[in-house]
């Protein structure tokens, strides 16, 4: 006879041909599916980056990011509304100047391009956060992120200086957020100070707190003519082997006044974004970056795998792994898909 306490133990998962536990239940339609779904994706958790270059009417394909453009201002408040329209979140602008220079004067000029794109969207007085991405590199004419010392490295108090006067004309143009993506020592605290001092108490900063030396902007850097004329970012941009250095850089940004902190690449730093989600308890923003967007776009076009899945299941990865918002290219492109699937 079998014992009591063995009769009403509970049954196990181990029957060979009948298990109890039977995750597959919860999988069986659409609707059980949709049901449990751990993570769900917004239009308004997106930002959208948008080239701005020169002229007017003018949208110059990206090679190298099928489906982007370089477009000129009155184009990208176009696009912006389009954005807008879809209900996406943000879009955050970087500038392509008419000329360079060695201390990248046209990123801080008040009629410089991204200004112009800005003062053109604000007019539209469009729902969306706009946001500009705070750097020297697609300005200076040797492709590095700040002026350089006199042993070609970045000088990165010069830089600073430079950054919180970028920062604060980004502002002055209309823009709500500022991007410091430069990865100086200290840039956050800077560009607080001289915002508050103008005056731009309310101006958000989203900090790249977290930026690995990456090949994975690759792309971008033939979008926006940026690559380094010489050397590479190394000497400023972290080691990506580095997790814990990255976690120190994120506690940093939050102690001089970072509003958001961004991790980036997105897919190769998912860990930090989980460990971020976890550890600080600011928004947690993942750019995936131009590298990431071009594999899957090349890999469409290639018909190698289902752009549009493989897509969503990369962002999707991303805001499951504790990303409240998503830095894309394909923004528009999932809101859409997003609005099809309603
Ligand atoms: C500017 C900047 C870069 C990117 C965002 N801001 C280029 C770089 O650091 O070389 C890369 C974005 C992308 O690859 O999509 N410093």
């Amino acid at each position: 006879m079998t014992p009591a306490t063995e009769a009403s133990a509970p049954r196990t998962v181990q029957a060979a041909d009948s298990p109890t536990v039977r995750p597959r239940r919860l999988r069986r339609t659409p609707a059980l599916r949709a049901l449990v779904r751990e993570t769900r994706l917004h239009p308004s958790m997106l930002i959208a980056p948008l080239f701005v270059r020169p002229g007017s009417g003018i949208r110059e394909p990206i090679e190298s990011m099928p489906g982007q453009a370089r477009l000129s201002p009155d184009l990208a408040a176009e696009e912006v509304s389009r954005l807008s329209a879809l209900g996406v979140g943000g879009i955050m602008l970087f500038g392509l100047p008419e000329t360079k220079d060695p201390i990248g004067t046209g990123a801080s000029a008040d009629d410089g391009i991204v200004q112009e794109a800005f003062r053109r969207i604000r007019a539209l007085e469009l729902p969306i956060v706009t946001i500009a991405d705070t750097c020297m590199c697609e300005y200076t004419d040797h492709g590095h992120c700040g002026p350089l010392a006199a042993d070609g490295s970045v000088d990165n108090d010069a830089a600073l200086r430079r950054l919180a006067e970028i920062a604060v004309s980004q502002a002055r143009a209309g823009a709500d957020m500022v991007a410091p993506s430069a990865m100086m020592d200290g840039q956050v605290a800077a560009i607080r100070n001289a915002l508050d001092a103008e005056g731009f108490t309310q101006t958000a900063i989203m900090a790249y707190a977290a930026k690995h030396a990456s090949a994975f902007y690759g792309p971008f850097r033939e979008a926006a003519d940026s690559a380094p004329a010489f050397g590479d970012r190394r000497g400023y941009q972290m080691d990506p082997a580095n997790g814990r250095e990255a976690m120190r850089e994120m506690a940093l940004d939050v102690a001089e006044g970072a509003d958001i902190l961004l991790v980036k690449p997105a897919l190769s730093g998912l860990d930090l974004i989980a460990a971020a989600h976890v550890r600080l308890d600011l928004p947690i923003a993942a750019y995936q970056v131009s590298g990431e967007y071009a594999m899957i776009a090349a890999a469409a076009e290639r018909g190698w795998l289902d752009g549009r899945r493989a897509m969503l299941e990369a962002v999707t990865a991303i805001v499951r792994a504790g990303a409240g918002i998503v830095l894309t290219y394909a923004a528009g492109d999932i809101a859409t898909w997003l609005r099809d699937e309603r």
